[in-house]
């Protein structure tokens, strides 16, 4: 039940947040919340000695070993970390694997730490305001250290670091070698420019530094230009999959943006049809396309599967603006059907869904066909279609005990009711913030039940959903006065019956706090990504 409910939480919140990352974050920001930075504990200095000390091959360093070590290292990433900080704990594994997978390399190349909190001096000096921190120093330059950008695991680690000291693309002077890095990877990017010394080339190099897992190439040759049908500047990546080949012709006028070229990568380095698992996943939602269309076939089935070529079939068109997946209802995805409250026999079926509002789309059709996929998508992008609202059935004894049970059905009748003050508890039923509160809830619910304009009522999110807006975090809870313009209060203080009584009594606000506002734990997908 664990597991399961974790799997639920996990997809619910992936589908709902996945955009909440930040832009252009290369891995999942979100998931790397950092601790905030905390001042520093009294400490004793030990003896000023600048001797550098290992612990699994990682320097410890110090204000007085620090510059050593970056005479003696001429690459040198460094972790800053606290020992009360969770994420630090969790990275050291993969911190302590990425030293010894590199130990066998040059020794220019090592990773250090810095026990923040014990050394505030460096600390301050690189401007380090949260735990982890990574920075990258070169050349024995303590001026201007690198922000570390890649994934956070040994592997990621270890990429990240070969990109920054080996070029970032290959530089190619002939059809051979060309063809040879094309023919080495599935996905090969090349950048094709007229000039090597411009801008243009810098900011496709830039890219190449970030983008770790892709290869790239480069070059200026005429003959190359020719080979691959190109008169102007253009990246092209092949693919050993779908199309073979996207382009990117450089604006001669704007030149070469870096961010666009980066989504350009992340669009076509897709296939055109995904499936889903636990291994794409993280890639479909790190596409930041925001459409998504599911088709749920039972892979083991023959007419099902056959749906797959016409799928394929209407993919092409909308590349880059609807994201198609296809989910085995026979493989491990009952999570994926519940989540759009479906179940296996329900398959073959076609689901849309807008990642950034969540909402849901249900063709009209049972029909699967190159052409029906299309107009299921063409209508939803031109706005034709209404998003599908999930809803359970009122139960019959919705408003006999204190606490009222709202449903997606009956929601807007009760919590826009002009003549009463309606206050909702949005919740999971697998939310632990949730079940914490619920005494506190009935307790609130039993002292108003004899106030005829006070509703206190709670909603299953999971279950059903609104018109009116998303709810994103467990619980919610949301007062909705009485009177006309629909209004609507988010209560973010404390649980507790004294306070909720306190903003009812008040008309839906607290009176003036006498301390300043603890903020209150609230299950989000970061904690839960996690
Ligand atoms: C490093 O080299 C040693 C011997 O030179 C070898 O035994 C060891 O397996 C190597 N480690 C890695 C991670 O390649
Ligand atoms: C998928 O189809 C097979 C028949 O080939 C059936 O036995 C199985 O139960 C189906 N799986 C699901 C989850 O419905
Ligand atoms: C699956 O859902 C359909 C309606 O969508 C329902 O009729 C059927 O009973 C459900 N089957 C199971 C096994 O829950």
């Amino acid at each position: 039940m664990r597991l399961h409910s974790f799997l639920l939480l996990l997809l619910l919140t992936a589908w709902a947040w996945a955009l909440d990352g930040e832009e252009g974050g290369e891995e999942e920001e979100e998931e790397q919340e950092e601790e905030e930075a905390k001042a520093p504990e009294e400490t004793t200095p030990g003896p000023p000695s600048d001797e550098l000390l290992e612990e699994d091959n990682i320097l410890v360093l110090t204000q007085h070993n620090f510059d050593r070590a970056l005479r003696e290292h001429r690459y040198l990433l460094v972790e800053f970390y606290a020992p009360w900080c969770g994420h630090c704990r969790s990275l050291a594994p993969e911190y302590a694997k990425a030293a010894s997978l590199l130990k066998n390399e040059s020794s220019e190349l090592k990773l250090a730490k810095v026990d923040g909190p014990a050394e505030m001096k460096l600390v301050e000096e690189f401007g380090v305001n949260g735990y982890p921190a990574l920075k990258f120093f070169r050349d024995g330059d303590r001026s201007q250290p690198v922000e570390f950008t890649g994934p956070r695991e040994a592997e990621g680690i270890v990429r990240w670091l070969k990109r920054r000291l080996g070029p970032a693309a290959t530089q190619l002077e002939t059809e051979a070698e060309t063809t040879q890095l094309i023919d080495s990877q599935d996905i090969v990017i090349i950048g094709f420019f007229k000039d090597l010394q411009d801008e243009d080339t810098a900011g496709f190099l830039a890219t190449a530094e970030d983008a770790v897992d892709l290869t790239f190439g480069f070059t200026d040759r005429p003959e190359l230009f020719q080979k691959y049908g190109l008169s102007q500047d253009t990246v092209v990546l092949f693919k050993k999959f779908d199309e073979g080949r996207a382009d990117y012709p450089v604006d001669e006028e704007l030149g070469l943006d870096q961010a666009d070229l980066s989504r350009f990568l992340i669009i076509h380095s897709m296939h055109l049809v995904t499936e889903f698992n636990s291994k794409t996943s993280s890639k479909i939602f790190r596409a930041k396309i925001l459409n998504h269309l599911l088709l749920f076939i039972n892979q083991t089935l023959t007419p099902h599967k056959e749906l797959l070529a016409d799928f394929q079939e209407a993919a092409r068109p909308f590349r880059g603006e609807v994201l198609f997946v296809v989910v085995d209802v026979a493989g491990e995805n009952d999570h994926v059907l519940q989540y759009f409250g479906m179940n296996a026999t329900d398959a073959p079926a076609l689901r849309f869904i807008n990642i950034e509002t969540t909402k849901k789309y249900l063709p009209t059709t049972g029909e699967i066909t190159a052409a029906s996929v299309t107009t299921f998508c063409q209508d939803i992008l031109s706005g034709k279609v209404k998003p599908h609202l999930r809803s359970q059935e009122i139960p019959a004894d919705w408003d006999q005990k204190p606490v009222k049970v709202l449903v997606g059905k009956n929601f807007e009748q009760v919590a826009f009711d002009e003549s009463k003050n309606v206050f909702v508890k949005f919740y999971a039923p697998w939310c632990t913030h949730c079940k914490e509160m619920a005494q506190t809830w009935e307790d609130l619910a039993e002292k108003y039940k004899d106030h005829e304009d006070i509703i206190i009522a709670e909603l299953d999110s999971t279950a059903n959903e609104l018109e009116a807006f998303t709810v994103r975090g467990f619980p919610t809870l949301k007062y909705f006065p009485a009177g006309p313009g629909r209004k609507v209060i988010e209560y973010k203080s404390a649980r507790d019956l004294e306070t909720f009584s306190k903003f009812l009594d008040n008309g839906g606000v607290l009176p003036e706090p006498e301390e300043p506002e603890i903020p209150v734990p609230v299950l989000e997908n970061s904690e839960l990504l996690n």
